[in-house]
């Protein structure tokens, strides 16, 4: 088993993908600190951890905090005795469009994902370290943070974040050998099962049927599990040389996603005056002006779900 000895923390692993890393994790060997705001949910997880042969603990509490990230590190420490391995994945969503979005619709999902994942990477990172023996930080983004989605500002702010942070320790970290990447998962979870555009893919997973190959190929859309194998990979020995990099997966696909590079660039002696960009930026840049947003195919007609319109 390619993780052996190794102890990993898992935010978020109650239930949907923190789960099925945390079960991923532990099957490659790994010892794993299971963590959520979920009691019922983390104990569960730790009780199919242990029936599968892992071992697992449980440690309840929100991720955004200085306090649960010490406690997390403290817990790997205690209970097996070092830490390899911290998947931040904990997350929730509180959409609405821009002009409809509190303050603290803002502050509560920057918390837990951005907060969250930069108090936790701190810890783990201050303990890699200490310790000597490298590491393995792996956040999690999202196509939002990527692309944007229409009403969700608060994640997109996020999960945009959560990449620049990521390259960011890439350099920090290198020299500790430790990497940080960041995965761009899509699967069937709570957090997706009420889109209408999926609703016949999360059919088909709750029937324990396989979902079609729309969704598997020409979407990337899976289930949780279709996403941990990467998770372990890039906590094993066999990834030390990826670092940096965001890495999307979903159903039967992997990729790698860019990182934000000028794709058109132009030169006038003396800079770009108002008057100058007036009369040249439409001929320069219109044509090379860039996409934003996820625009999905439409749905073949035996895959629609969406109610009729009454
Ligand atoms: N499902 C997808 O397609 C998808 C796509 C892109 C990104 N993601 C990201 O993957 C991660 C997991 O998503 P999911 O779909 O499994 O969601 P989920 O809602 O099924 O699971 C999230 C878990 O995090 C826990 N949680 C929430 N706030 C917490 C906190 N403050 N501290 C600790 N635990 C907390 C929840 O109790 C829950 O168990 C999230 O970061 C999400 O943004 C998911």
């Amino acid at each position: 088993m390619s993780l052996a000895g190794k102890t990993a923390i898992v935010t978020g692993s109650g239930q949907g993908l923190g789960l099925a890393y945390a079960r991923e994790l532990a099957r490659q060997g790994a010892s794993v600190v299971v963590n959520d705001v979920d009691a019922a949910a983390a104990e569960a997880a730790v009780a199919t951890i242990t029936a599968d042969g892992g071992s697992a603990v449980a440690v309840v509490a929100p991720v955004g905090s200085t306090e649960t990230a010490d406690a997390l590190v403290a817990a790997a420490l205690e209970n097996f005795g070092r830490l390899d391995i911290l998947v931040t994945n904990a997350g929730i969503l509180r959409d609405t469009v821009l002009w409809k979005m509190s303050d603290d619709d803002f502050d509560r999902v920057v918390n837990v994902h951005l907060r969250g994942t930069f108090t936790c990477a701190r810890a783990a990172a201050t303990h890699f370290r200490e310790a000597g023996h490298g590491g393995r930080i792996i956040c999690i983004g999202s196509p939002t943070g990527q692309r944007g989605t229409f009403g969700q500002t608060n994640y997109a702010a996020a999960k945009a974040g959560i990449v620049g942070m990521a390259r960011t320790w890439a350099l920090e970290l290198k020299k500790a050998e430790v990497t940080v990447n960041t995965v761009i998962p899509v699967a069937a979870t709570g957090m997706t099962a009420t889109v209408p555009y999926f609703a016949a893919a999360v059919e088909a997973d709750a029937a324990g049927e396989p979902m079609p190959a729309f969704f598997r190929h020409d979407l990337g859309f899976g289930t949780a599990d279709d996403v941990a194998g990467l998770i372990a990979y890039l906590a094993s020995d066999a990834a030390a040389g990826v670092t940096g990099q965001a890495i999307g997966i979903g159903g039967d696909r992997v990729q790698i996603w860019s990182h934000p590079e000028p794709v058109a660039t132009e030169y006038r002696d003396g800079g770009w005056t108002y008057e100058a960009l007036v009369d040249d930026f439409a001929g320069l840049f219109g044509d090379r002006l860039q996409s934003i947003g996820e625009s999905f195919p439409p749905l073949p007609d035996e895959l629609r779900r969406e109610p009729a319109a009454s």
